[in-house]
């Protein structure tokens, strides 16, 4: 009896749960005590009862912590690409407990039994493992629990439906081929295990870098912690400590890297629709962009484009000359992207099979016999992107895209999507020589897909930027491509759900995002497909995209007035383009997105995570974009702290207060920041037409400080990575009340000969100085949107409001200069 007992304590003990009766038979099994430490520079090894643990520090900011049941693997992973650094931390340790410290945060691991607290250097708990619970397993699924914080929000996740704040629900991670999917749906097409919590002035980001399913639970059906686990693998995350939101996603991309600055034309307007065909078909509609005078860039093939939907092949009847109609295509302006999808059709003779068998780079079942699955051409073997073989044949298969002059390419299906959605779990991978199992290589399929896509374009494409757009992802998805949230629905719900997506998306590292504009499944109203398109106008990638049974949902299908508000956001945002640029230049400078949910620079502000407000976001720094829905005739913006001018109108507004005011159709609510800059150019119907020389940069007068990066290259290559951009730091200083251009930086020089400055906000009489001396300043009549023509029920609201600014116009010699006021 009395061996017995000793035997159910020692197994409590060695669980770390709590001595309760119900403890002794559960098949959780905690990590137990900490029985050995190590010390190794940085980082500190750990013994349990039960694991192995490892704890190490990337930087003041970023603690990783790693645990098995068996001792840890040699580290591996897809997503990061950086090691620890060299920052200062001190390690030390007592019979109770390991602290390691930062300059940044203090790290306390617990040892009877192993828990970690993270805690800032003047000792608030900032994350801590929930008590008695910690991290455990059951068979090979391992969970970590942390303790709920009282009001605690989160926020991020990548690309989860539902609300901003996702608190009170869970997730799993699972990337899902998911056609029209409900605004609640989970999981969809893309893993990013990264979130952000907020609680009591302090905010943190946890990335759990494991490629297995994996669960996230934000207090769904449970109130005492949030927590994250996977069905197999190592717990595996990184602790990231900032004062700023903005902070945690820049050190969260310097784990992950970065996005390289797009091709200047993916920022202009895409048509595209499942499938524009023949090749006269495309024509017509490049003509009627130019005729109708809708500026845009390019022109996208749905699967149609492929001899029976095979990969790298041409349905030559419909396109009998590929290289002439690109070529013909460029001559307007415009781009070709092509849709490609994984899936090699299992046919004899044909060329691309053929090549892949030969060159054994398919995924295989254990007895060695390559996967079949189906999908659009039939049966299919799919490529091993998880293996340096695999990608480098897909490289040689790409390039003949880049032969015929296609510029874009578009991973699709790569979840794996396969009809019946089952892939079998004893598909091996080769996971980088290191053999994986579907359930571990699942979720990163798709990065490493869009990987082989970008690196062989890129090489095809000798040194101009390929453009390549995914579906599915994992974590570092930015440093290769851009991503789109698939079959979307034309619903109301569903434009605004995007705008969440967008926003989420943006706080998890990924700035170049987009959504199918209109709605893949089902027809949009007229009221709908326009307010859509205004927002597309203030989304990264702004692609219009439907379904193959929809009606036409090009601009000039919706009627006239459709029509004439469509092409003023999307002339909008063509003048827009240097202020999207230089915002394009942040995200590949610190990770900071373009669409910045307010959780971001509002983070503690409690309206950011009221779902009245959760759609509600800034376009790069400056704009603040409300999304109503269409049929709202009044809606409440929340304005964040600061003033805010009404963009079209000019009037400012204080922040922190809900402001009610009168939608409508015909004008996007958007906002403008005070003390924002924000360059602009002449329209252009592409970019490949030369805007006017004069960059007109809009000044708003505020009380708080600014800065914008404003920055050029040659849109196409990579020589900017060589000191080919030109480049200038505008600083609007509130307290000296002047704004201060700095001298150019780098070896090109600027497109624009003039700077026209626009100052809003500042009243008459307000004495302007350049440079100290009195400057000659003009008033003139600025509009951001032309009148609409047709009708409007009210006849009131039918034309542009406009409103007068104080304009001089200075040669842009690259020197320094100072504006004051
Ligand atoms: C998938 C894609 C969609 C595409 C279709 C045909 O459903 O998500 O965008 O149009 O396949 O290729």
């Amino acid at each position: 009896m009395k061996t017995l007992f000793k035997t159910w304590a020692a197994s409590l003990l060695a669980m770390g749960v709590a001595t309760s009766a119900l403890a002794q038979s559960t098949p959780v099994k905690g990590a137990g005590n900490v029985t050995n430490t190590k010390v190794n520079g940085q980082q500190i090894n750990i013994t349990t009862q039960n694991a192995f643990a490892e704890v190490a520090v990337y930087s003041p900011s970023v603690i990783r912590v790693r645990m098995d049941k068996q001792p840890l693997a040699a580290d591996f992973s897809f997503a990061v690409i950086t090691k620890p650094g060299s920052a200062k931390a001190n390690i030390s340790q007592d019979d109770n407990q390991v602290t390691i410290s930062t300059d940044s945060l203090r790290t306390v691991i617990n040892k009877k039994p192993f828990a970690v607290t993270f805690y800032t250097t003047d000792g608030q708990i900032i994350n801590q493992d929930e008590k008695g619970l910690g991290t455990s397993w059951v068979n090979e699924s391992v969970t970590v629990y942390k303790h709920m914080q009282d009001g605690e929000h989160f926020v991020g996740l990548g690309e989860k439906t539902g609300n901003l704040d996702r608190k009170g629900s869970g997730y799993t991670n699972w990337n899902s081929d998911t056609f029209g999917y409900r605004t609640d749906q989970d999981p969809i097409y893309s893993t990013i295990p990264f979130y952000i919590g907020v609680h009591h002035n302090l905010n943190y980001g946890i990335f759990f870098d494991n490629t297995y399913q994996s669960d996230f639970n934000f207090g769904a059906s449970n109130n005492r912690f949030s927590s994250f686990g996977a069905r197999g693998g190592e717990m595996n995350y990184y602790f990231i400590y900032h004062k700023n939101v903005a902070d945690i996603i820049t050190s969260y991309t310097a784990l992950t890297g970065r996005m390289k600055m797009p091709p200047l034309w993916s920022l202009g307007y895409q048509q595209n629709r499942y499938s524009y065909y023949p090749e006269t078909e495309v024509f017509r509609i490049a003509q009627t962009l130019r005729e109708k005078k809708i500026p845009a860039d390019g022109i996208t093939l749905d699967i149609h484009y492929m001899d029976k939907y095979k990969v790298f092949t041409w349905d030559k009847t419909r396109f009998p000359d590929p290289a002439k109609m690109t070529a013909k295509l460029k001559d307007m302006g415009l781009k070709l992207t092509l849709i490609v999808d994984p899936g090699v059709k299992a046919e004899k003779g044909y060329p691309v099979y053929e090549s892949g068998l030969k060159s054994d780079i398919f995924i295989k079942y254990p007895d060695s016999t390559n996967y079949t699955g189906e999908v659009w051409p039939g049966w299919c073997h799919f490529p091993d992107f998880t293996a340096a073989a695999g990608r480098n044949w897909w490289q040689t298969e790409i390039k003949k895209y880049a032969d015929v002059g296609v510029s874009g390419i578009w991973n699709d299906m790569n979840e794996i999507s396969t009809w019946g959605q089952k892939m079998p779990d004893n598909v091996i991978f080769d996971y980088e020589g290191k053999k994986a199992s579907h359930m571990q290589a699942h979720n990163v399929y798709g990065l490493e897909m869009a990987r082989a896509s970008f690196e062989g374009y890129r090489s095809a494409l000798g040194n101009k930027r390929p453009f390549i757009l995914t579906r599915s992802g994992y974590s570092g998805l930015q440093r290769y491509t851009a991503i789109w949230t698939g079959d979307n629905r034309a619903e109301d719900d569903h434009m605004l759900l995007g705008v969440r997506l967008l926003s989420s998306l943006g706080l998890s590292g990924v700035p170049f995002t987009g959504m199918d504009i209109g709605g893949f499944t089902g027809n949009p109203t007229v009221g709908l497909y326009t307010r859509w398109m205004q927002i597309g106008a203030f989304s990264p990638y702004f692609r219009n995209h439907t379904g193959v049974n929809t009606k036409s949902a090009e601009p000039w299908a919706f009627g006239e007035e459709a029509l004439e508000i469509t092409r003023n956001y999307i002339n909008l945002r063509y003048r827009l383009l240097p202020f999207l640029y230089s915002s394009f230049y942040e995200a590949t400078q610190n990770g900071k997105p373009i669409v910045r949910s307010m959780a971001i620079n509002y983070t503690h502000d409690p309206e950011v995570y009221n779902a009245k407000f959760q759609n509600q976001y800034e376009f790069g720094n400056g704009f603040l974009i409300a999304p109503f829905i269409s049929t709202d005739t009044y809606g409440t913006v929340y304005l964040p702290e600061g003033n805010w001018y009404n963009l079209y109108s000019d009037e400012m507004m204080a922040g922190r207060q809900q402001k009610i005011m009168p939608v409508s159709v015909q004008k996007l609510p958007v906002f403008v920041k005070e003390s924002s800059i924000i360059p602009m150019q002449s329209l252009i119907q592409s970019t490949a037409e030369k805007p006017t020389d004069t960059l007109t940069v809009h000044i708003y007068k505020g009380n708080r400080n600014n800065t914008f990066v404003y920055y050029e290259d040659d849109g196409e290559s990579y020589n900017y990575e060589t000191g080919s951009f030109y480049k200038r730091t505008i600083t609007y200083n509130a307290a000296k009340k002047q704004i201060v251009f700095a001298k150019a930086e780098g070896s090109q020089s600027s497109k624009f000969k003039h700077i026209t400055l626009q100052m809003h906000g500042f009243a008459n009489g307000t004495k302007l100085s350049m440079d100290g001396k009195a400057a000659n300043v003009k008033t003139q009549f600025v509009s951001f949107l032309t009148p609409v023509s047709s009708f409007d029920p009210q006849g009131t609201t039918n034309s542009a409001e406009g409103h007068d600014v104080k304009t001089m116009t200075i040669n842009n010699n690259s020197n320094t200069f100072t504006l004051s006021y």
